[in-house]
């Protein structure tokens, strides 16, 4: 029997993100039918032991110790970058320049430019790139995509979202990679800020100029790590200064005259994951909220009057995005489908040649937004985004 090409990924980083992208390589074959499918080749990280416990525990045939030695390997077809974002340019940019598809985190760069020589590079070599802004993959994100297109909202007007998070709260949470500038690049506003510019951005368009806020409310914390349950581990008496927003809010206008309002904290007490937004439009609106994944809430004005108000839509129905190949409707859907699904595509964008959106260029565009925010912080006044 003729067995479909294999994609042979090799995999920097394995702790979050890690298992969520192996778990998606592992499922995209048994949901969908891709024309090429993912193979679990090799994992890198620096420890061997807790590299060699990682590759055994979540299905990957081999290990590194080291990212360059991952690029090196011809076996290896794909580059996935898990790893905290000071290292995403060197890692995208050598795997372009060895010919190896890159699937990288988000945010792409810690910063424009950055974000810049790593689009320059995949374009340059033509490999396959795309960015991991899994939340655009939920079925209601994407029928929410769908109603938009086809007008069924006309004209938009506004976007109002948040990502809302309170893991940070105690002042004595440990000073991890996150809340360093040097390792992150920037705080709240790049983690998780950047999702929701990339929801804006896939849903409303293009981002014309912004004006933002930024705060550090605990400024100084004691050294450490944490769990991938989000828990602190203090590892020293220590204490060291946070560089990064624990909180930004911005305004926003769009090249098509919507205007938006964004906020991004860590400080949102009963918020676990609180990514949520409105879109009102000339002729409807729509709410999504992450914790509730499955469902889109729809207003028509069309609807007869007495009837009006918002709808309740259950994204699992075959006509749903993606949802017809997992389950029958109303078996509801989870997180890591929303990583399965962008696996789905990024496979497609492999076997086609060509790069799916988010790619790198929606990270430049994104990263782009980002530095625009912090830039309005620090003037206090609005930035246009750089074309
Ligand atoms: N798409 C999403 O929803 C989402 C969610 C969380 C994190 N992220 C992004 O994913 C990336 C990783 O975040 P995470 O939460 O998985 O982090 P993490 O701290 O849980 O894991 C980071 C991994 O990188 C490894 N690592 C660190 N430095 C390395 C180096 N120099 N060489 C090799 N390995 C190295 C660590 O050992 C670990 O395995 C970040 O860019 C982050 O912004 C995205």
């Amino acid at each position: 029997m003729a067995s479909k090409k294999q994609i042979r990924v090799g995999m920097v980083g394995y702790r979050l993100m890690g298992r969520a992208h192996s778990h998606a390589y592992r499922d995209v074959p048994f949901y969908f039918n891709p024309d090429v499918e993912p193979r679990l080749q090799a994992i890198a990280g620096r420890d061997e032991e807790s590299t060699k416990a990682a590759a055994d525990k979540m299905g990957w045939e081999s290990w590194e110790t080291d990212w360059r030695r991952l690029i090196e390997r011809e076996d290896i077809d794909l580059i996935d970058i898990v790893t905290p974002n000071n290292t995403h340019a060197d890692i995208a940019i050598a795997a372009a320049d060895a010919g190896k598809h890159v699937f990288c985190e988000k945010p792409l760069a810690m910063s424009l430019n950055e974000a810049k020589r790593m689009l320059e590079a995949v374009n340059r070599t033509g490999v396959t790139h795309m960015i991991c802004h899994n939340y655009r993959f939920s079925p209601a994100v994407q029928y929410a995509k769908k109603l938009i297109d086809e007008g069924r909202l006309g004209k938009i007007y506004h976007m109002r979202a948040t990502f809302l998070q309170d893991w940070l709260m105690d002042p004595e949470f440990p000073l991890i990679w996150r809340l360093k500038k040097e390792v992150s690049g920037g705080g709240t506003l790049s983690d998780l800020g950047a999702h929701i510019i990339d929801l804006a951005r896939f849903l409303v368009g293009e981002f014309h100029e912004v004006a933002g806020m930024m705060e550090t409310f605990v400024k100084k914390r004691p050294l450490g790590t944490m769990t991938n349950n989000l828990k602190g581990q203090i590892q020293s008496d220590q204490w060291g200064e946070v560089t990064v927003d624990d909180a930004t809010m911005f305004l926003a206008r769009f090249h098509n005259g919507a205007i938006g309002t964004f906020e991004a904290s860590r400080f949102s007490r009963g918020n676990r994951a609180g990514n949520r937004f409105e879109i009102n439009g000339e002729k409807g609106s729509i709410r999504w909220d992450m914790e509730n994944l499955n469902n889109l809430h729809v207003y028509l004005e069309e609807d007869e009057p007495g009837l009006q108000g918002f709808r309740t839509i259950n994204c699992t129905e075959e006509s749903h995005p993606f949802a017809g190949s997992y389950w029958p409707a109303g078996h509801i859907l989870g997180y890591e489908h929303t990583f399965v699904n962008i696996v789905f595509r990024l496979m497609d964008g492999i076997a086609q040649g060509t790069s799916p959106e988010p790619n790198f260029a929606d990270g430049v565009k994104n990263q782009a937004v980002l530095e625009a925010v912090e830039q309005s912080a620090e003037k206090r006044g609005w930035i246009e985004i750089p074309d």
